[in-house]
């Protein structure tokens, strides 16, 4: 494939990239989401070339037009990931760290139903608010009225931000460069609206909107810790009688957290679980082992190849199949476990816990 060398894969950069280091210098850092065939991202690289851009995009097929442009234009200053842009807002940048953020025609998701698939609403615009340096700016450009009128309301709504031109809204800009979908909707004769707001100082995050994101809550030195758990149980483990058990159940189900066991497989050695975790915004599907260990113990732990990111709610996974384990046996026993002590007291009860078992 055309431009691979500027393409990052989300599972080797993981949380919190040094963005220092994959460019291998120190410069001001602009981020893009929905890149779309790269034209933009590939001009604004090319204009502002002491300046490091960063692009993401969910459709494969469109992110590898605009990795073989940027590929054309050698330039060294551009990566793109394919990755969802408000997962890639919070799990790429630390606080205070962006120096501009740019939009262009998101999808408008114009039929009422679909509205809330919108990219921009308020919980997008505190992590934003976050993410962004002092004095850093977000630029949105739509052609879609009603979108335009909804977040400018909510623009004008949020403390810490001056407008970034006279007023948040505008429907021209002189160093706008015309996208596809610009010469598209110009071509056709609808007025393009210009959204923007510049960063006056920090906003804290509210509790909500980490609900909303949920990698909001993981803390920086939690994000390269593997989720482990050794335990051991009496009788010994019957793998076909859990496969029985567990196939399709419900773990877990309140407002913004849904935990499904989808499937189990087994073999001699071991049990995977094919495992749902939807938390707000964030849906992970992934295959969690549970092997013998030592003389009389088990491990569980995500399979290798299968990273979740490490939010409360995969922290639960483990910890509700645990229970479900320990409510079928007449001995147990949490030897260690690098799930969240809080969930493990809440789920587990406190008393299975040795020292060493849990992390804070
Ligand atoms: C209407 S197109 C605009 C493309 C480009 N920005 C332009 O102006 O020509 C919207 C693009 O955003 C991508 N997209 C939609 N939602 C996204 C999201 N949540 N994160 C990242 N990309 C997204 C789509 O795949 C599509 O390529």
């Amino acid at each position: 494939m055309r431009g691979l060398k500027y393409l990052l894969r989300e599972e080797e950069i993981g949380f919190f990239p040094k963005w220092e280091k994959i460019f291998e210098r120190k410069a001001p850092l602009f981020f893009e989401i929905g890149v779309g065939n790269g034209e933009f991202i590939v001009e604004m690289a090319r204009r502002m070339k002491e300046s490091n851009f960063i692009g993401v995009e969910v459709s494969k097929e469109v992110l590898r037009k605009a990795l073989a442009k940027i590929e054309e234009k050698a330039l060294t200053n551009v990566r793109l990931i394919h990755m969802e842009g408000t997962k890639a807002l919070a799990k790429l940048f630390e606080s205070e760290s962006i120096d501009g953020v740019f939009l262009n025609f998101p999808d408008p998701w114009p039929k009422k139903k679909h509205k809330k698939r919108r990219l921009v609403n308020l919980a997008f615009l505190y992590l934003l608010s976050d993410r962004l340096k002092r004095g850093g700016f977000f630029q949105m450009a739509t052609d879609h009225p009603e979108y335009a009128e909804e977040v400018y309301s909510l623009l004008k709504s949020l403390e810490g931000f001056s407008p970034l031109w006279e007023d948040y809204i505008k429907t021209s800009i002189d160093e706008f460069y015309p996208t596809k979908y610009a010469r598209k909707w110009l071509s056709q004769g609808k007025t393009i609206y210009f959204l923007g707001i510049k960063k006056r100082e920090k906003i804290e995050i509210p509790d909500w909107v980490k609900d909303w994101c949920p990698l909001l809550k993981i803390r920086k030195e939690e994000t390269a810790l593997p989720i482990v758990n050794i335990f051991k149980i009496k009788p010994k483990l019957n793998f076909l009688e859990w496969v029985a058990k567990l196939r399709g159940a419900e773990l877990y189900k309140e407002k913004f957290l849904f935990i499904k066991v989808l499937d189990l497989f087994y073999n001699e050695e071991s049990l995977l679980l094919d495992l749902l975790v939807e938390e707000g915004i964030i849906r992970q599907r992934f295959f969690v082992k549970l092997s013998p260990y030592g003389d009389e113990g088990y491990m569980l732990t995500p399979y290798d190849s299968d990273k979740p990111d490490p939010t409360d709610g995969v922290h639960l996974a483990m910890v509700l199949i645990l229970k479900s384990l320990k409510e079928g046996a007449f001995y147990f026993e949490l030897v260690k476990s690098t799930c969240k002590e809080k969930i493990l007291n809440r789920f587990l009860g406190e008393s299975l816990l040795e020292d060493g078992a849990g992390v804070k």
